[in-house]
Parts: C-alpha cells; structure tokens; sequence
C-alpha cells in the first residue's frame, strides 16, 4: 500500500468586508478552529472513492471527468471540480481511496465547501508533487467551485482558507491578491453564531454579482469608485448597492487600522455598520439575522456585531472584550 496522505483545512469567518471581493475590493476573513481533514491512499487506479463522515452517500468519480456539475452525490462535485481543473493543467491525476471528516458545520456560511476544495487540492499536489503557489491554488480552487455550485464566488474564502494563519485577519485585496496578515489582539475574542443553514446556490447572490456588473458599465470599478461616482447612477437600487461595496472597503481599511491601533470600540462600531449597510443597501440579510445581531450588541462586551459570508442565513460574527 502507498503511504497515507492526510491533509487538513479550516472554516474561515469573515470579520469585514462582504461583498466587495468580485469587484476587486478588500476583505479581512479569519481561519476558524474547525477543519476538513482527508485522509488516504493513492492508487493506480483512475477512480476517486471517498466517503465522508457528514455525507450519506460515498462518492465514485472516474478519471477524467467531463462535467463535475453531473456529478452525483452532488457533495462530490467540490472535488470532481477540483480533479477537473488539475487535468485542465495537464496534471496526470492517480486514483485515490479516502475518508473526509468535517468539524466545519456544512451549509452555515463558514465555507466548508472552500475547505473540501483545498484539502482536495493538497491531495493533489501531495501525490503529483505539483508545484503550485497558494495564490494559484486558491484560483484553482474559486474556479472549482464555479463549476460546482455554478455561483460566481470571489477570492476570499478560499485564499484565506490557503494562507490564513491561527487567530489572525487575513487582510487581501481582491485584485492584486496581497495578503497582510493582522493578528487579533489578546484582549479581543472573536464570536461566530450561527443562525440558520442556507446555500448560496438558487440564492440572490448570483443577482448582486450581475448588479455590481451593471455598475461598474457605467462608473468604472467599484475598487476605485468613491461616493462621488454614485450620482452617475440614476437607477435607485445600483445606487445602493454600489454605496454598499464603496463605503464597505473604507470600512475594511479603518477595521484593520483601528485593529492595530487598539481602538476596539471604533473597529466593533464598524462591523455594526457593515451589517446595516448589508441589511439596507445590499439586502443579503434578514430579519431572523437582524434579530441576531441585536440581541448579540445587547449582551455584556460585545463591541460590534453583523452577518458574515454571502449572507441570506449562515452566521453572525462578533467581537467582545475577553474576560
Ligand atoms: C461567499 C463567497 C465569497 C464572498 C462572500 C461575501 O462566501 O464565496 O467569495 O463573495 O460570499 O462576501
């Protein structure tokens, strides 16, 4: 038998900044203390076989794949996606017989899905020895999942998921890809509720992505827009959600600054802000996470509150005082 391959990759919660990834903007997600671990063997057959912990149904996909969206159990076309991409590289892929385990909770906003791609991916790269930058990896990953869920996801998950490191922002920019990483400081702790279970597919996401194109037809890009740019849009909903996506990256910004500078009741009130401006201008959210974020302020130390993620359920983030 080959030697067992065994890789592992975290959840990851967004602190700010939803939203503003497909147009190139900012964002600062956090790895969670919760991951995907694969465990396996190579083999020379060319059929991938894993069965997963959360999943009723094993999955049998055969070497090369056509169309991962045919894929059935559907769980299976995260890596069918992933095996897709890697053969578009000319990748020579070996079989593979495996286990999945999950401490990630599926279908909650904290990117599972992401997490499945990369540990996949590491599998890959563990058997082929591909050499691959995690940048590359990543965008291996994003276009993996566009052909698997069929939503037109940005960067963040799956780049923050690749580099981020344990209890720190993961600030990036969307277009270059840069990556600084802004660790949390120790009187901070860092609160992800959830709320209810959602899929982004069939979601209105895919809407706010064809809104943020219409906008930028007229003004340009929304990375480099600013407040001025929004009287050149006479139509009242592209007005707000490009006022989301404009005032959303100056929030990242000041967050991160006010982070380094200690000042956390300026970076909680910030978060509070972001989800008014999802809940208002953007509308991904929704009464039940509305509740949520309230009732959260309401509670001794928290300094801020809102939605995380593609948002219409998922989770809420928070942070408080320690102690
Ligand atoms: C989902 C997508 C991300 C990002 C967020 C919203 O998590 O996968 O790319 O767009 O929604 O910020």
């Amino acid at each position: 038998m080959t030697a067992t391959i065994h890789v592992s990759a975290p959840g990851r919660v967004n602190l700010i900044g939803d939203h503003t990834d497909y147009t190139g903007g900012l964002v600062m997600p956090m790895t969670l203390n919760a991951h995907t671990t694969v465990t396996g063997h190579a083999n020379t057959s060319r059929v991938w076989n894993l069965v997963s912990h959360d999943e009723a149904e094993p999955i049998s996909i055969a070497l090369p794949i056509i169309d991962p969206h045919l894929v059935y159990p559907s769980w299976g076309r995260y890596v069918a996606g992933v095996l897709f991409e890697f053969n578009k590289l000319g990748c020579e892929i070996p079989g593979f017989t495996g286990e999945i385990d999950t401490t990630i909770p599926i279908g909650s906003g904290l990117s599972s899905s992401a997490a499945l791609e990369i540990a996949i991916a590491r599998i890959v790269i563990s058997i082929t020895e591909i050499a691959m930058s995690e940048t590359d990896l990543a965008l291996l990953c994003q276009r993996a999942e566009h052909i698997a869920s069929g939503v037109p996801c940005g960067i963040m998950d799956q780049l923050c998921i690749a580099v981020g490191q344990t209890n720190t922002g993961t600030l990036i920019d969307c277009h270059t890809l840069d990556v600084q990483h802004i660790a949390m400081p120790e009187e901070i702790k860092v609160v992800t509720r959830f709320i209810s279970q959602r899929t982004l597919a069939g979601s209105e996401y895919s809407d706010r992505v064809i809104d943020c194109h219409a906008i930028e037809a007229i003004i340009g890009p929304l990375r480099l827009a600013t407040m001025n740019d929004l009287s050149n849009l006479n139509d009242d909903r592209l007005v707000r959600r490009a006022r989301h996506v404009i005032s959303e990256n100056q929030r990242v910004r000041d967050f991160a600054h006010a982070l380094t500078n200690k000042d956390f009741v300026e970076a909680g009130r910030l978060m509070t802000e972001s989800h008014a401006s999802l809940a208002n201008d953007y509308e991904t959210s929704n009464s039940t996470m509305d509740h949520a974020v309230k009732t959260m302020m309401s509670e001794p130390g928290f300094l801020g509150a809102r939605m995380t993620g593609g948002g219409f359920g998922g989770c809420i983030v928070g942070t408080r005082h320690r102690g």
